[in-house]
C-alpha cells in the first residue's frame, strides 16, 4: 500500500504520516528531510540556497546516509534550516535530482533498520502528484494558519528555540505565500486527494479520521 500526505507546513502531516506507517506496518518517508539536507549542506558549505547549479550538485550526490548525518545538525529543524529547505525546494533542478531517490523507494520500501516493508507512507509536497501519482490513498492535510503557527511555536519552545508566536506566524504566512505562488511544485492538492482539515482536531482525532478513510478504502 502506498499513502501520500501533502499539505502546508505544520498542518500535522508528519505526525499523521508516522502514526499511519506504524499502524499499517509501512515504511515512512519524510521527503522534507531531503530538501532540508540539501538546504543545510548549502549553508554549511557557504553557498546561497538560491544557487541552483551548486544545489543541484549537492542534491545529485545526496545519499540516505548523508541525509541522516545532516539531520543530527542543530539547524536541520531550525528556522534557518527550514528557510534554506524552502528555497532549495523551489529550484526545478533540485527537485528533479531528488525525484528518482523518492520514486525508487516505493519499489523497495524499507524500515529504518533496513528490513523490507509492504509499502510506504510518503510525507511531503508533490508526493501525490509527481513522486507517486499511482498511490492508493492521498491525503491533503490542512489547518488554519493560527493553529499551525501555535503548533510550530510549541515545537520550537519544547526544543528550547527562542522565537515569538507572532514571528512564527509571520514566517509561516510568508512560506505559504512562496509555496503556493511558485511555479515549481506549488502547494496544491492532487485532484484525487482527500482533504483533511485538522484545525479543530486533536492528534488522535486526526489519526482516527484518516484510519477510517483508509479502512473504508481497503474494504471497497
Ligand atoms: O516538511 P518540511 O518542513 O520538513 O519541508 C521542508 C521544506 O521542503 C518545506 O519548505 C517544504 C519543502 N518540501 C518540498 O518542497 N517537497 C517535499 N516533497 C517535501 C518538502
Amino acid at each position: 500500500m502506498i499513502i501520500t500526505i501533502d499539505g502546508p507546513a505544520a498542518a500535522g502531516k508528519g505526525t499523521l504520516a508516522s502514526a499511519l506507517a506504524e499502524r499499517y506496518h509501512l515504511a515512512y518517508f519524510d521527503t522534507g528531510m531531503l530538501y532540508r539536507a540539501v538546504g543545510l549542506d548549502m549553508i554549511l558549505q557557504g553557498y546561497s540556497p538560491e544557487d541552483e547549479e551548486k544545489a543541484e550538485k549537492i542534491a545529485q550526490s545526496l545519499t540516505f546516509g548523508k541525509m541522516i548525518k545532516l539531520s543530527e545538525h542543530p539547524d536541520f529543524r531550525s528556522q534557518i534550516g527550514g528557510d534554506a529547505a524552502s528555497k532549495v525546494s523551489a529550484l526545478p533542478k533540485v527537485r528533479s535530482a531528488l525525484l528518482k531517490m523518492q520514486q525508487d523507494f516505493s519499489l523497495n520500501p524499507v524500515f529504518a533498520d533496513g528490513t523490507p516493508a509492504n509499502g510506504v507512507v510518503y510525507d511531503g509536497r508533490d508526493t501525490g502528484t509527481v513522486v507517486c501519482p499511482q498511490a492508493d490513498i492521498k491525503f491533503f492535510v490542512v489547518a488554519s494558519p493560527e493553529v499551525r503557527a501555535r503548533r510550530r511555536y510549541k515545537e520550537f519552545a519544547a526544543k528550547g528555540i527562542n522565537i515569538s508566536y507572532e514571528q512564527v506566524l509571520a514566517d509561516l504566512l510568508a512560506r505559504d505565500k512562496r509555496d503556493s505562488e511558485r511555479s515549481t511544485a506549488p502547494l496544491k492538492p492532487a485532484p484525487d486527494a482527500i482533504l483533511l482539515d485538522t484545525s479543530g482536531m486533536s492528534i488522535q482525532q486526526e489519526i482516527d479520521s484518516a484510519v477510517k478513510i483508509i479502512d473504508k478504502h481497503s474494504e471497497a
